[in-house]
């Protein structure tokens, strides 16, 4: 049996990197997905490789505009949105005395009020339509703790944590659960993205700071797209309907809490 068959899901930032894998995985396991993402092409490309349960969508989290187009857009394409997986986000690093404002409000639009506004939109539309939703926020180790150079992405992530909470003990009155996960390292694009950082701040050759976390990750490796698509899967199921307001760790071991 599959274990969400009949079900339909919204992912923002599905165009690539762990939210396409999400997509993927939703798809096999029987749900219908909007792949939704800032990158129209991106998202067209990934729906039309993922076949007819999936469909692209575009979305930029930081305009309520576009996000209140984009689930109308999806409740036409898939009749109603059972599940939200909030993943859009972007990595921001520099030291304390380099951060400007403008790079701090573009996180935190993305990162914040991007997964914020896009789940009360969504949760409105639960609400509404009666479905007893599943809501699951992108978190990250990063939230969990600070690094000297990573201020604003991990308060970002802090923050995700703490909207995740509030939001999960709110809306569970409805029957909507909402809850975290909190990835380690994953490999793809972002992290490409990342390394390129510190090997400018730190004086790294090309690759070497990806392949010393990887080497610091309990498990023995960094984490795939596809080591967490277990969790997102489980999470949207109603086996996880007893769990509010939680985040949870797929990290190979990293983080304990
Ligand atoms: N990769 C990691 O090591 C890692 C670790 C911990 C947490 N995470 C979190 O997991 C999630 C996915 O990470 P990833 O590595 O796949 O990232 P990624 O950079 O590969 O993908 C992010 C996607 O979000 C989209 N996006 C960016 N801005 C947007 C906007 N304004 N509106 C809509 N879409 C937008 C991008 O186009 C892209 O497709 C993020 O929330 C990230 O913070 C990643």
């Amino acid at each position: 049996m599959k274990r969400l068959a009949g079900k339909t899901a919204l992912i923002t930032g599905a165009a690539r990197g762990i939210g396409r894998a999400f997509a993927e995985a939703y798809i096999k396991e029987g749900a219908r997905v909007a792949i939704a993402d800032i990158n129209l092409d991106g998202a067209r490309e990934a729906a039309n490789a993922l076949g007819d349960a999936a469909v692209a969508i575009q979305l930029d989290v930081t305009d309520q505009a576009s996000i209140d187009r984009a689930i109308v857009e999806a409740v036409q394409a898939l009749g109603q949105i059972d599940i939200l997986i909030n993943n859009a986000a972007i990595f921001t690093a520099a030291p304390i005395t380099e951060i400007t404002r403008a790079d701090y409000d573009r996180a935190f639009g993305i990162n914040v009020a991007g997964p914020l506004f896009t789940l009360q939109a969504v949760a409105r539309h639960m609400i509404d339509a009666g479905i007893k939703g599943k809501i699951i926020n992108m978190a990250s180790q990063a939230g969990r703790r600070g690094e000297p150079l990573v201020a604003v992405y991990c308060a970002t992530k802090a923050a995700v944590i703490s909207l995740t909470q509030s939001a999960g003990l709110n809306l569970i009155e409805h029957g909507i659960n909402v809850n975290a996960i909190a990835p380690g390292v994953v490999d793809g694009d972002h992290w490409d993205g990342v390394d390129a950082f510190f090997a400018k701040y730190e004086g790294k050759a090309p690759g070497q700071k990806k392949a010393e976390v990887g080497k610091s990750v309990p498990f023995g490796r960094m984490g795939r797209p596809d080591d967490l698509t277990g969790m997102a899967i489980f999470l949207a199921t109603d086996e996880a309907k007893y769990i509010v307001a939680q985040c949870y760790n797929v990290d190979g071991g990293q983080w304990m809490s």
